[in-house]
């Protein structure tokens, strides 16, 4: 099992089997709504997985333009939980054609809120997708329209994905099993 800063982690989601399904998922993007579309990326969790993503949708035939987003969960009771905009994207999403790309979707409150702004902001359609869904955790209606795998209920690190900024490089998606040097 890698070591990675002293802390074991155990692999979820492979390389191989991330690369993949990226393949698949974009043969499923190239058949839905895409006419100059606009790719946003949800920073910072999805930024190893846009990135892949971007490219296996050249290799299937799309040329979207790319932005980002970088949003941010504010709150941590039941009631005032919302979400902020960090930085904007620069760009007008009028007329586009949107595809919101994001690491995890958990609750559905972030995603939510940037499907709801780009629609405010006059986009033709909005879709999204998200390399992992935890179904268990959602806590408003809210589903993807492309999901790359069903994520069991554990945080999970790696390609992209944090605790506290550490794991983001690691090549695989895996779960933190405890201290290297307590076994
Ligand atoms: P939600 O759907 O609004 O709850 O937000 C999901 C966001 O929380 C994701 O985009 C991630 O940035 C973050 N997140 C949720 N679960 C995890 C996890 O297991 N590991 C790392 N980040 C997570
Ligand atoms: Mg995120």
């Amino acid at each position: 099992m890698p070591v990675v800063r002293g802390k074991m982690i155990e692999t979820l989601f492979s390389p191989d089997v991330i690369a993949t399904r990226n393949t698949e998922m974009a043969a499923e993007i190239v058949k839905g709504r895409n006419d100059d579309l606009l790719v946003i990326s949800v920073l910072k969790g999805s930024f190893i997985f846009a990135a892949d993503l971007i490219r296996a949708m050249h290799h299937a035939g799309l040329a979207p333009e790319v932005e980002f987003i970088t949003l941010s969960s504010y709150g941590t009771g039941t009631v005032s939980r919302g979400v902020k905009i960090i930085k904007d994207i620069d760009s007008d999403p009028r007329d586009r054609d949107v595809l919101l790309i994001d690491d995890i979707l958990e609750s559905g409150r972030t995603l939510r809120f940037a499907r709801d702004l780009m629609l405010e902001r006059g986009a033709k359609s909005v879709s999204i997708a998200v390399l992992l869904d935890k179904k268990v955790k959602r806590e408003v209606d809210f589903e993807a329209d492309f999901v790359g795998f069903e994520c069991p209920d554990y945080f999970v690190v790696g390609y992209g994905m944090d605790v506290a900024y550490a794991f983001r490089e690691l090549p695989f998606v895996g779960v933190v099993t405890g201290d290297a040097d307590k076994v």
